[in-house]
């Protein structure tokens, strides 16, 4: 494929990769993705804009083989599914420098072995002409990693922003015409990518709105050209109320867990809450990341096995903390057969929540009516404390 006009001397290079569907050897991503590099040529200076996964390279390097000059590359991130291919570039253009953040440089030097002397740093909003045009980098931590930056190119108003606003999603439409179907990719790749983050994320959302967008140009997935969709899409998932909605990942052995969860939901959808469930035998994790976003409260659900919670409820328990969700409230509930150590493992794990603790139902045996009663009584307690705080 060769390069594609964005605005005038402004073009998508990269590699759309339809068959990929785990990131990270961890995260799902159904709809295959993309690793995308932007050339600008202005009328001096010839700059990329990040690389592909090293493994496609191939594909850059035949789009690269219309750009004759090469001046400038520039790393906004240095994890390799954007920064892999830079050898090879800086290879093929040895006269060109890599322009990067001061806390990327030591990575890029770690990870690709890039030479100290090919470095330039730039600083928080310093300035790099290219002639005719102008680009602007902006330290924007943890988008993902914490020497992260995005550029901003002042003619065109475009903000080149890496994995921030990105989405893993593969398709041959350059921008976003189908805005329905991105929010579903968008809030998977913010749950999987930018939520364990959020609160400093936010800061870099306050500093991105001073600027005058067109265009959101990211590294994976389609490009924006209605900015506003994305942001305020952003300031949901980050600072907005959580909504008045329970999710139960759980499992059950013999079932006694399984009779006690589906209570409890009846008696929750009973009271007006939204519910789901997610049966972790064949539940996709991609799909409780995504309801992780904007749940008021999660539920974890197991039987004892050795003295402990399921170990796929142990996953869904460290997953969940390791996403730090605004969840408000936790609870569990499940079945034991002798003695266990079930509740204070879990709740060790789930440390890192900001979420209060209301009373677990951990029963033994089968469940009874005084059980169920039980379940009830959480189902109160769960409405009255979704009615104590600002739900949508
Ligand atoms: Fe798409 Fe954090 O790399």
């Amino acid at each position: 494929m060769r390069p594609r006009k964005i605005t005038e001397n402004v073009f998508w290079m990269g590699f759309i990769d339809w068959d990929r569907r785990i990131f990270d050897s961890l995260v799902p991503i159904p709809n295959g993705t993309s690793y995308n590099a932007y050339l600008i040529k202005g009328s001096e200076k010839t700059v990329l804009i990040d690389s592909v996964d090293p493994e496609h390279y191939e594909a850059l390097e035949s789009q690269l083989e219309y750009v004759d000059k090469l001046d400038y590359v520039v790393s906004l991130h240095a994890e390799q599914d954007h920064s892999g291919s830079i050898p090879f570039v800086l290879e093929k253009y040895p006269d060109a420098m890599l322009v990067t953040s001061k806390k990327e440089k030591p990575m890029l030097m770690d990870l690709l072995h890039i030479p100290e002397d090919k470095f330039i740093i730039v600083e928080d909003h310093e300035t790099l002409s290219l002639g005719d045009k102008t680009l602007e980098f902006i330290l924007t931590p943890w988008v993902h990693w914490p020497e992260t930056m995005v550029a901003y190119l002042k003619e065109d108003k475009i903000l080149f922003s890496c994995d921030f606003f990105g989405s893993h999603m593969a398709s041959t439409e350059l921008f976003v015409t189908n805005e329905t179907e991105v929010y579903e990719a968008a809030k998977l790749y913010y749950a999987e990518i930018m939520m364990p983050y959020h609160p400093i994320i936010k800061k870099n959302l306050d500093k991105i709105s001073e600027y005058d967008i067109d265009i959101i140009a990211p590294s994976h997935g389609q490009l924006y050209s209605n900015p506003e969709f994305i942001i305020e899409l952003h300031k949901e998932w980050i600072v907005g109320p959580v909504k008045n909605k329970v999710v139960i990942p759980y499992v059950s052995m013999h079932s006694s867990t399984r009779k006690m969860v589906e209570h409890l939901a009846g008696a929750l959808i009973d009271r007006g809450i939204q519910v789901e469930l997610f049966n972790l035998e064949v539940a996709d994790t991609g799909k409780i990341a995504i309801s992780l976003v904007d749940a008021a409260t999660v539920v974890l659900g197991t039987p004892s096995v050795l003295a402990g919670p399921h170990p796929a409820v142990v996953y869904a328990a460290y997953i969940t903390n390791a996403l730090r969700p605004k969840t408000k409230f936790l609870s569990i509930v499940g079945s034991y057969g002798w003695g266990c150590k079930t509740l204070d493992i879990l709740k060790g794990l789930t440390h890192n929540l900001k979420a209060e603790l209301v009373d677990p139902v951990f029963i033994k045996g089968a469940p009874k009516d005084e059980d169920f009663k039980l379940l009830d009584k959480l189902a109160d307690e769960i409405m009255e404390k979704h009615k104590s705080i600002d739900i949508l």
